[in-house]
């Protein structure tokens, strides 16, 4: 089983979504962004690593977010709460990053527009954005 770690960013009680690219089943959805943990790597390691590559920022994380989520073909999708320590969020391997309140995030899921393991934390990120 290999994990896939997500990061949920908030600030000012916003989250921050990147819209995928690919593959084509979800590219135009949006997602938290993240990526494969590797062999031996720490979940946060990971997740500090994936989102320098993906949007070109420095990240402090926290606690987990929501359940962990399995995927198809022996993945496992877990999310952590972070937050922007140093950088603006550029698309790098994403179409477009945006920022939602949580009234516009249950909007996106009630649409369709977020990619459908991520959607299934719709609660947990609203609950989220209202601590923050
Ligand atoms: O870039 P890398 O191959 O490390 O990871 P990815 O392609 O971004 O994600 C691996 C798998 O996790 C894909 O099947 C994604 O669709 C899924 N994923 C997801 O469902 N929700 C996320 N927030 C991030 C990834």
């Amino acid at each position: 089983m290999k994990t896939v770690v997500a990061a949920a960013i908030v600030r000012d009680q916003k989250l921050l979504l990147a819209q995928r690219s690919y593959p084509d089943d979800v590219a135009g959805l949006w997602e938290l962004p993240g990526g494969k943990v590797e062999d031996g790597e720490a979940v946060s390691v990971a997740l500090e690593r994936e989102i320098a590559e993906e949007l070109s920022v420095r990240i402090g994380i926290g606690r987990g977010v929501g359940e962990p989520v399995v995927l198809r073909d022996n993945l496992i999708l877990v999310a952590r709460h972070a937050w922007l320590v140093e950088g603006e969020p550029v698309a790098v391997e994403h179409s477009a990053v945006t920022w939602v309140s949580a009234g516009e995030l249950g909007a996106m899921a009630r649409a369709g527009e977020l990619v459908p393991a991520d959607a299934v934390w719709l609660d947990d990120l609203v609950a989220l954005l209202g601590e923050s």
